[in-house]
């Protein structure tokens, strides 16, 4: 009984590490960040010049991403290739002679990730290379993605205003997830606000950020949903007319005041020597 164990034991380890040497030291796992190029590695070792041999790239088995043949490929006339693909990838013509068959996605989407594979299927042996490509998102806007729940160009408006300060109101409405607003200056910088009114909606969400700002610039009312990446904003220029500088006023004042002090001094001076 006891022996049956052990054995058992060793064939579930042996059988475990059999699995995890087919899909572990063999696959390239990669990852970009969505619009930037990927170059997916594919290289024959030893070296071997393949400028008149046969490869093809495929992703998850089935879609066409790439195929050359003795120079003919997928950019030259070359047909098959899938429609995700088109126009977005070249491979590397000087490094064939080197047996590199590697290929760049340009312009990735997120819609890119999966797993790729280089097959020389003419050669003897087969040669295989396998690329697991996981394309991050990254927050932008999506409205023509048309997300139910994205949300829409927030609306900003002067609420109230006086020379020295304005109190700018930003409003997004029917947001679903609720989406975080934030005041910028044209700097980049946030600017602090009031605490957020929120309004749910059943899951739908209102929201009203207020803010009081004292200098002329370019104001931005960001509103972002990470858990759809998207982030759309809106601006409003605002013009103060508090004086530009307060110090400057004064200085002039008390100069103004001193040549007026001088003038008088001297008339009154002269009017007692005509006097005389
Ligand atoms: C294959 O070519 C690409 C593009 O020039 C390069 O980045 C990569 O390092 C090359 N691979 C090898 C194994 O030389």
């Amino acid at each position: 009984m006891e022996l049956l164990a052990v054995v058992c034991l060793c064939l579930l380890t042996w059988s475990g590490t059999t699995f995890a040497a087919e899909n572990g030291p063999g696959v390239i796992k990669m990852v970009v960040k969505q619009g930037g190029d990927a170059i997916l590695p594919c290289s024959l070792s030893p070296r071997e010049n393949i400028v008149q041999k046969y490869f093809e790239w495929k992703r998850d088995g089935q879609k066409e991403v790439f195929m050359y043949d003795s120079t003919i490929h997928s950019n030259n006339g070359g047909t098959g290739q899938d429609e995700q693909f088109r126009g977005r990838i070249s491979h590397f013509p000087d490094q064939l002679q080197f047996g590199n068959a590697s290929i760049v996605i340009r312009k990735t989407k997120v819609t890119d990730s999966g797993k790729y594979t280089c097959d020389f299927p003419q050669l003897q042996p087969k040669r295989r290379g396998l690329i697991e490509l996981v394309v991050d998102p990254v927050l932008k806007d999506r409205t023509e993605e048309n997300i139910p729940g994205a949300a829409p160009e927030p609306s900003v408006t002067i609420l109230d205003e006086t020379k020295a300060w304005a109190l700018l109101q930003c409003v997004v409405k029917g947001a679903s997830p609720k989406p975080q607003l934030q005041w910028q200056d044209s700097g980049g910088n946030m600017v602090p606000a009031k605490d957020p009114q929120v309004t749910d909606r059943g899951g739908s969400y209102d929201i009203i950020l207020q803010t009081t700002v004292t200098k002329t610039d370019n104001y931005r009312c960001v509103a972002t949903q990470k858990e759809i990446n998207h982030q759309v904003h809106a601006e409003i220029y605002v013009h103060l007319n508090a004086p530009e500088t307060p110090t400057g006023w004064i200085v002039g004042g008390v100069l103004g005041g001193l040549l007026l002090l001088i003038i008088i001094l001297v008339i009154t001076y002269r009017k007692r020597r005509g006097g005389l």
